[in-house]
């Protein structure tokens, strides 16, 4: 049984997940809660090599179902060498993508199915799921042209998937909601950082409002 909290964060390219995760990690440790952060695909080293091998600009011929299987396989490596571990803990964990992406990237973007890559996913996972996701919209046009004026950010080869893919993973995004209304939270994420930050914290307090109750409001 874990004691703690599994927060996972999801959108499309350019949504500003790694700037609410900092945010929100930071704000949490000024109110004294245990955090981290953590990244899909990566966050350990042998997820990271995982992320460098789908992500390679050069590997064009990589077929969608040897993806989709990658991704499961460096989400169960991450869970269970780091993500597992700190919820045992009693951290609050806050993931930088979790199964959500595969279901609306693989799934329903590149058209395998999401009950499909449900189906590989509940291998890697069992039966581990988010407390709470966080789902960051924004449209590609929106979210694409934020990537391509951040210059520290390296373009990886999903970023170079035609607009209509982008689309569908929005698309991917909106089925899920509906599938799972009680979990996921949509946060409009063309409005600015702090307004998107605000409206998170909201989220949170509305969802777990006994537990920070016990403890330093947020
Ligand atoms: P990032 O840019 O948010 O770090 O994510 C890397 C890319 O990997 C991004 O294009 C989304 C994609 N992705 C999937 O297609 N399926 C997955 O399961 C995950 C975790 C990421």
């Amino acid at each position: 049984m874990n004691k703690g909290i599994f927060i996972t964060i999801e959108g499309g390219e350019g949504a500003g997940k790694s700037t609410l995760i900092e945010l929100l990690s930071n704000k949490m440790h000024q109110r004294g809660k245990s955090v981290m952060t953590t990244r899909e695909p990566g966050g350990i080293l042998i997820a990271e090599q995982i992320r460098s091998v789908i992500l390679d600009r050069q590997h064009i011929a990589m077929d969608a179902r040897t993806e989709a299987l990658l991704y499961a396989a460096a989400r169960r490596q991450h869970l269970v060498e780091k993500v597992l571990p700190a919820l045992e803990q009693g951290q609050i964990v806050i993931c930088d993508r979790f199964v959500d992406s595969s279901l609306a990237y693989q799934g329903h973007a590149r058209g395998l199915g999401m009950e499909e890559v449900w189906a590989i996913n509940q291998f890697a996972i069992q039966e581990l799921m988010p407390d709470l996701t966080i789902y960051m919209d924004v449209s590609p046009e929106v979210g694409l042209t934020r990537i391509a004026q951040a210059s520290e950010r390296e373009i990886n080869r999903l970023d170079l998937e035609k607009h209509s893919f982008h689309e569908k993973v929005r698309e991917g995004y909106q089925l899920l909601l509906k599938q799972y209304p009680d979990r996921i939270v949509l946060v409009n994420a063309e409005k600015s950082a702090d307004l998107v930050f605000n409206d998170v914290l909201a989220a949170i307090e509305e969802r777990f409002a006994g537990f920070f109750a016990t403890d330093v409001k947020l």
